[in-house]
């Protein structure tokens, strides 16, 4: 039976989306709906550019809409697929504060729909293999988590929705990615939290608004800890996702691409993702462009990289398998729900409140608001 698929927003990302799900077999692009870029897509995909997202998400021809457009942009699409039945791929972060991410997960629960959160990092071989590791008890109770993703942002020729706080989110919340991977090792939300941020190197009106130095530390409900990093002012740039274990640790590392696991002073290394050359091509690129590969910006018509474009393509045939029937483990019921993604939203709310009221923040104020 062929899945016949809608694409809201066909930038950077809503393009490679639609391009990974027409290698699927049995997938089906029907259309999409973009006001700048459709039609150029869709004439590349061969597929119909509608003018209106009612027009796009009431089609017959549609049982799954993914949402692609800029962050702000997510929920109306969202809350319309739900109502017309249709399943819903959403982008990241879903929404930019929780009500609106409780109303889009529990619209979707309503009508029965299946509501995935393009959270790519649960995708990469070495996040998994990570996982795997603590289930097995392999570095024993996780401890602690330590990630960071930064670097130093020039002046760019134009200012991006992605550097506007009301738009994106800023940092926290566009690179929801590391939040959710730590709330998905430590195997859920914190009990409290504590951020400090400030725009300390990127005043001028040549930039966006948004924070460019984001430290974070949650606290769990068994005392135990997790210390975030984000920004663009940090002439040291860093990615990695560092997990630390009663017996082991392993670092996740995202910049000098590779995974490695330490248990009594050995190490063995393992894959961040497919292959050594997507590996060592993530490297190049971190360590060669103009702009530190953590926070690099993608743009309509660029295309991913290699890395990048085959996550993705995994990403898209777990969704096409779902929706072709298979059934999901246990462990990615939540990504298929919205759950976790709102459960990340939840954290990062409360670390916004934390930095604007200076002080330490409950979860619970966040959760219990309504
Ligand atoms: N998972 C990842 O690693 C990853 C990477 C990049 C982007 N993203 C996410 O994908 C989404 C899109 O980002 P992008 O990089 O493609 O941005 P982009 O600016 O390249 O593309 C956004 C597109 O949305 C279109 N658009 C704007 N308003 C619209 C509307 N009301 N209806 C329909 N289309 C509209 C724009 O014309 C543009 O083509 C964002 O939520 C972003 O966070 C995720």
């Amino acid at each position: 039976m062929n899945i016949r698929y809608g694409v809201i927003g066909t930038g950077y990302f809503g393009a490679e989306l639609a391009r990974a799900l027409k290698n699927c077999k049995g997938a089906i692009i029907s259309a999409v709906f973009d006001p700048e870029n459709g039609e150029m897509i869709a004439n590349e995909l061969s597929c119909d550019n509608t003018q209106s997202l009612e027009a796009l998400i009431s089609r017959q021809d549609v049982d799954c809409v993914i949402v692609a457009t800029p962050n702000y942009l997510h929920k109306e699409p969202v809350l319309l697929a739900a109502q017309y039945k249709k399943h819903v791929f959403c982008e990241k972060p879903i929404a930019l504060n929780y009500q609106d991410c409780d109303e889009m997960v529990k619209t979707c629960e309503k009508n029965g729909v299946i509501f995935m959160a393009g959270h790519i990092m649960n995708f990469f071989n070495g996040v998994h293999k990570a996982k795997q590791l603590i289930n097995d008890g392999v570095i024993g109770k996780v401890l602690y988590c330590h990630t960071a993703r930064n670097g130093w942002e020039d002046e760019q020729p134009d200012i991006s929705w992605k550097k506007i706080q009301a738009k994106s989110g800023g940092h926290l919340y566009h690179h929801i990615h590391e939040l959710d991977c730590v709330q998905f090792l430590m195997g859920g939300m914190p009990k409290t939290v504590t951020m400090t941020a400030n725009n300390v190197a990127h005043h001028s009106e040549k930039f966006g608004d948004e924070d460019d130095m984001i430290f974070i530390n949650m606290e769990f409900h068994d005392g135990r800890f997790a210390l975030l990093e984000y920004g663009s002012a940090f002439r040291w740039g860093e990615h990695y996702v560092l997990i630390q274990g009663e017996k082991g640790a392993i670092k996740l590392d995202m910049y000098h691409c590779a995974g490695t696991l330490r248990i009594d002073g050995q190490e063995s290394h393992f894959l961040i993702h497919e292959s050594q050359e997507e590996d060592d091509d993530r490297t190049r690129i971190y360590t060669s462009t103009e702009m530190d590969g953590a926070i690099q910006y993608g743009k309509p018509g660029k295309r991913t990289p290699r890395w990048l474009n085959s996550i993705i393509q995994k990403e898209m045939s777990y969704l096409h398998n779902i929706l072709s029937g298979m059934k999901p483990s246990t462990e990615f019921e939540k990504l298929l729900t919205g759950e976790a993604a709102r459960a990340a939203i939840a954290t990062a709310d409360a670390c916004k409140l934390s930095r604007n009221e200076n002080r330490k923040v409950q979860l619970t104020e966040i959760l219990h608001q309504h």
